[in-house]
């Protein structure tokens, strides 16, 4: 699809916030508390808060977990860290199953090489009491919840708060790419870490293209696309993105238009037939996946979980009972 809009993008001053943080008590109790759990699972997190810390989100780097928790890891680059990858999984606060469900796909996924990769459940502002405190006690257990400031919508400008977000809220160790997801995706960690190696560290954006006429990736399909961090602030910075109340409607596609008017992320990539819809009947799982979509209930989740052996890793044990 050609954009006709001819509203220039121009790079402006910051916009405001739109970080809510989650509350400051809690930010504190974290810092003070003792881990609890496993130390795969500690209670490090809100890392956005405190400068990039991993936490029980799925997050791969080859053990800086203690400088990370330090808060005094090196910078991007530094060391053996190839690259970088925050993933945002968009959701909802009342999601609880699905994010458990997400959670542990991720976890029980293979390092991505040397890549660090952290992800991140990302909600608008959480308005219900009982969400809020549900909201707090996850987020202190896991550590990999980022709430925006924004009204929770799909096609409202939650993904325009979360891009123009995140630039900021990890200015002081910025990944090199962004990716937005959804909870009814399972991503390939490692498939995707291995496409983005060889790919530019600027100017990127990469999905499962979307055709239109004869464009055949004007924009990439909202279950799952990535840019490279200088996009992403190029969005942060644009406020005629607001100003023109562009934020309003299927926010894949307005994520194209904005980047084709304004010029960017012209390294495109699509990774079609990789990533797919599953379809109806369960039956085109294919074995190089890198993100397969439309997981939208537990029977789903369970195919996939089966397809890509996550279920077959079980120790053998006489306390499962399982044939
Ligand atoms: C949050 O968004 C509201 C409405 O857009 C705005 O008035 C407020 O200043 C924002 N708060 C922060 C902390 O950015
Ligand atoms: C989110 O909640 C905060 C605090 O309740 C409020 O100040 C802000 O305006 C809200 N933002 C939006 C966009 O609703
Ligand atoms: C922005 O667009 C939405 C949806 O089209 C509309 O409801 C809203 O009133 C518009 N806001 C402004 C300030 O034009
Ligand atoms: C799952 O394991 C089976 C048996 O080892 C193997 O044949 C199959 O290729 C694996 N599937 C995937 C998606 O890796």
């Amino acid at each position: 699809m050609k954009t006709n809009s001819s509203h220039g993008l121009h790079g402006a001053s910051l916009c405001t916030p739109y970080l809510l943080l989650v509350p400051l008590g809690l930010l504190a109790a974290l810092l003070v508390l003792p881990s609890l759990g496993p130390s795969n699972a500690r209670s490090d997190g809100l890392g956005v808060l405190c400068g990039g810390a991993g936490a029980d989100g799925y997050s791969v780097s080859s053990g800086d977990d203690e400088e990370k928790a330090a808060g005094t890891a090196p910078p991007p680059g530094a060391g053996t860290e190839e690259f970088s990858l925050l993933v945002g999984v968009l959701t909802m606060p009342s999601r609880r199953e699905r994010r458990d469900i997400v959670r542990m796909a991720y976890a029980l996924q293979p390092p991505a090489g040397a890549a660090r990769v952290d992800v991140r459940f990302v909600f608008c502002n959480v308005t219900d009491p009982v969400d809020a405190a549900l909201v707090a006690v996850e987020a202190r257990r896991h550590g990999d919840i980022l709430v925006l400031n924004c009204t929770e919508n799909m096609n409202d400008g939650k993904t325009h708060a979360y891009l123009s977000s995140v630039p900021r809220l990890f200015a002081s160790r910025p990944y090199d790419y962004v990716m937005k997801t959804d909870d009814d995706t399972y991503l390939r960690v490692a498939a995707l870490a291995e496409e983005l190696r060889g790919k530019p560290r600027g100017d990127v954006y990469l999905g499962h293209g979307f055709a239109v006429g004869d464009d055949p990736m004007p924009f990439m399909h909202g279950m799952g696309y990535v840019v490279s961090w200088d996009v992403a602030r190029w969005v942060s910075d644009n406020q005629e993105i607001l100003r023109h109340n562009d934020t309003h409607g299927p926010e894949d596609l307005l994520v194209g238009k904005w980047l084709s008017i304004g010029g960017r992320g012209k390294n495109r990539y699509s990774l079609k037939p990789r990533m797919y819809d599953l379809n109806w009947f369960m039956d085109n799982f294919r074995p190089d996946t890198i993100a397969v979509h439309m997981l939208k209930d537990n029977r789903r989740w369970a195919a996939a979980f089966r397809y890509f052996n996550v279920t077959a890793g079980i120790n053998p044990s006489d306390l499962y009972h399982q044939p």
